[in-house]
């Protein structure tokens, strides 16, 4: 072997010295650096595995944060008011979830194409213009729905028997009223004079 090949395999020893030097360094949780006490006192003690290292400081574990650790801490932070449960799981608000609380979430979902957003940290459904309701459930009729329509669909009222009309507002007469009468509600004809009966067909006399 040469002075070269010597040379290098100095080098080589001392690289892997030094790896397993790296690997064996410092023990599991405490960095590095810390002055560590070992007869140091915590009071109140240290939470959720934190290590005392010097009269009252703790070294938290990986997770927690606080001066005794009592805090657990979620990265990233939880979202819209919601609580660090334990590290890394949030407890979200009514009308929050998600894992950082960062969705929004309405209580039985937006219909109608309704969406579900935040509006002073609550949710809330914003309706297309045709819809309305905490859910978007309830269709608008402009038009109105008269005489105990219901509005069904937007602008289609659902009418009670006896009137029709885009707004339930025509009545109908079985029978249609004679000689000029209207019918104004259902089966009721109001006759022109001199007429009168059920469907204006009486001539009134004359004395
Ligand atoms: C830590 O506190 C104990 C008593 O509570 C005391 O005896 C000790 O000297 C303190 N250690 C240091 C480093 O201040």
């Amino acid at each position: 072997m040469g002075v070269v090949g010597l040379a290098s395999a100095v080098l080589l020893a001392a690289s892997v010295a030094l790896c397993s030097a790296g690997r064996a360094d410092a023990p599991r949780g405490v960095a590095v650096g810390f002055v560590f006490d070992p007869k140091a006192k915590c009071d109140p003690q240290c939470d959720h595995g934190g290590i005392c290292i010097r009269n009252g400081t703790c070294f938290c574990s990986k997770g927690y944060e606080g001066e005794t650790c009592q805090y657990a801490n979620c990265y990233p932070k939880c979202k819209n008011g919601g609580a660090c449960l334990r590290p890394g799981k949030c407890r979200c608000p009514p009308g929050f979830g998600g894992r950082y609380c960062h969705k929004v979430t309405c209580d039985g979902g937006c219909w109608n194409g309704g969406e579900c957003i935040a509006v002073n940290g609550a949710a809330k459904c914003i309706c297309p213009s045709s819809w309305a309701g905490s859910k978007c459930q309830e269709a608008i009729c402009p038009q109105g729905c008269r005489n105990g329509g219901i509005c069904v669909a937007p602008g289609i009222c659902s009418c009670p028997e006896g009137w029709l009309g885009g707004a339930c507002h025509t009545a109908v007469c079985a029978q249609s009223c004679l000689n000029g009468g209207k019918c104004i509600s259902p089966d009721k004809c109001r006759c022109r004079p001199p007429f009168s009966g059920p469907r204006c067909e009486e001539r009134k006399k004359s004395h």
